[in-house]
């Protein structure tokens, strides 16, 4: 298809500083994968004879954007939802060598097309929800192998589904067993021999480090994310998720495109995201998993004008999910975002999270044409309601998704 009208649609277009960018009673034509030109139906320049569609009203948005899922692992963490129910912490639990070591030993012995397929039904459910990018990352490999085996099959996901899949590069995820009482050894192992390899292969298109008591000190976690820059990447970081390290100040300090997590993030800090033009991904998925109760600075992120995005988290441990609308409903019970920041959060501040805002994230003129449509009328509804997915039809790089 190369031209498409969308004709009689609510466009909530995320264009501007702030808001929802609403345009009612608005047309928009896709012409070779991108949006071409929208406004209201009344000023539509287009000729009677190309493929259109009238939706009767219904909104239109962006593509929703994943910015931050751990979608590829082998196993699952049931037995540990249920100790932690019964007393134990998921930091306990970790110091215990379960948590994300439980999955990196059910990851190293999957196969390539077990861990795909594993992740086929994950993929699906957040497809299923209108997202059209997501990025995934590795980091429950954590040794050579391990780690590229992780990559290849997150790129297989982008290549089987019509979806976008933007890697990130997590091999200081957690310190392998191996490893034990040497982590300054196994960051020399992900700074000069996983990253340097994955990085070779094609498989990176970002580099992560978990900044934790639980992971790595802030000093390691600078060793990789420099190695990374030194490759020319693009740096995130885990930060502030149940203490404060300073993890966060650094990577923005460095420029990072977004620090994730930020529960323990002091408010005086958000000026040094502002800065560093680091977008804030927050995640109240694993907040409401694990039961914590230490919320982000959400008004002090408002005030420096720190992008804030959302996302799945999607991953065994803390964060079994995966419906970015549940996030989207999260963000505004749990952390009192406006339905107007979820829907900003899941499209273009998540774009902005992955580096990805000159191509996806909005409706504007040039972009590529990644669109839902839903059977509501109001924007609000998306974060509003639970357990109904009013998903109609969703539209990628201008291309009806078939799967
Ligand atoms: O983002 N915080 C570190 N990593 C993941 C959890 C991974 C796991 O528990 O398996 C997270 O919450
Ligand atoms: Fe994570």
């Amino acid at each position: 298809m190369t031209r498409f009208l969308f004709d009689n649609v609510n466009l909530a277009c995320v264009d501007g500083a702030a808001g929802y960018g609403l345009r009612e009673a608005a047309a928009l034509l896709v012409e070779d994968g991108h949006i071409a030109w929208l406004g209201a139906r009344a000023d539509c320049p287009v000729e009677q004879g190309v493929e259109r569609q009238d939706f009767g009203g219904r909104l239109l948005t962006p593509g929703l954007i994943d910015c931050h899922t751990h979608l590829v692992y082998a196993g699952d963490r049931a037995s540990e939802f249920e100790q932690r129910l019964e007393g134990a912490s998921y930091t306990e639990i970790a110091a215990a060598g379960g948590g994300i070591l439980s999955t990196v030993t059910a990851t190293r012995a999957a196969s390539e097309a077990e861990l795909l397929a594993a992740a086929q039904q994950r993929l699906r459910a957040l497809l299923a929800d209108g997202v059209t990018t997501l990025e995934i990352k590795s980091g429950y490999g954590l040794d050579v192998d391990s780690e590229l085996k992780m990559l290849r099959v997150a790129r297989r996901l982008g290549e089987d589904f019509d979806v976008r899949v933007t890697t990130t590069f997590l091999g200081a995820h957690a310190l392998p067993p191996e490893y034990e009482g040497r982590a300054d050894d196994y960051i020399d192992l992900v700074c000069e021999q996983m990253l340097p390899r994955a990085q070779a292969e094609g498989l990176v298109d970002a580099v992560d480090v978990f900044i934790e008591s639980i992971a790595f000190s802030r000093e390691q976690g600078e060793r990789v994310l420099a190695a990374a820059q030194a490759l020319g990447l693009p740096i995130k970081a885990h930060a502030e998720q149940l203490s404060d390290l300073g993890g966060a100040v650094m990577a923005a300090g460095r420029g990072a495109l977004s620090v994730d997590h930020l529960e323990y993030l002091e408010a005086g800090d958000c000026g040094t995201l502002a800065a560093g033009g680091s977008v804030a991904v927050l995640l109240p998925g694993a907040f409401y998993v694990l039961g914590e109760t230490q919320l982000p600075p959400v008004d002090a992120l408002r005030e420096h004008g720190v992008p804030i995005a959302l996302a799945t988290d999607a991953n065994p441990g803390s964060s079994p999910i995966h419906s970015l609308q549940l996030i989207m409903n999260m963000a505004c019970t749990l952390f009192r975002l406006t339905p107007a920041e979820a829907l900003r959060g899941v499209t273009i501040n998540a774009a902005r999270a992955l580096g990805l805002e000159t191509e996806t994230g909005s409706l504007e003129v040039g972009k590529q044409a990644d669109l839902v449509v839903w059977d509501v009328t109001e924007p609000a509804m998306l974060s509003y309601r639970v357990g109904v997915n009013p998903r109609l039809a969703v539209m990628q790089g201008g291309e009806w998704r078939r799967s």
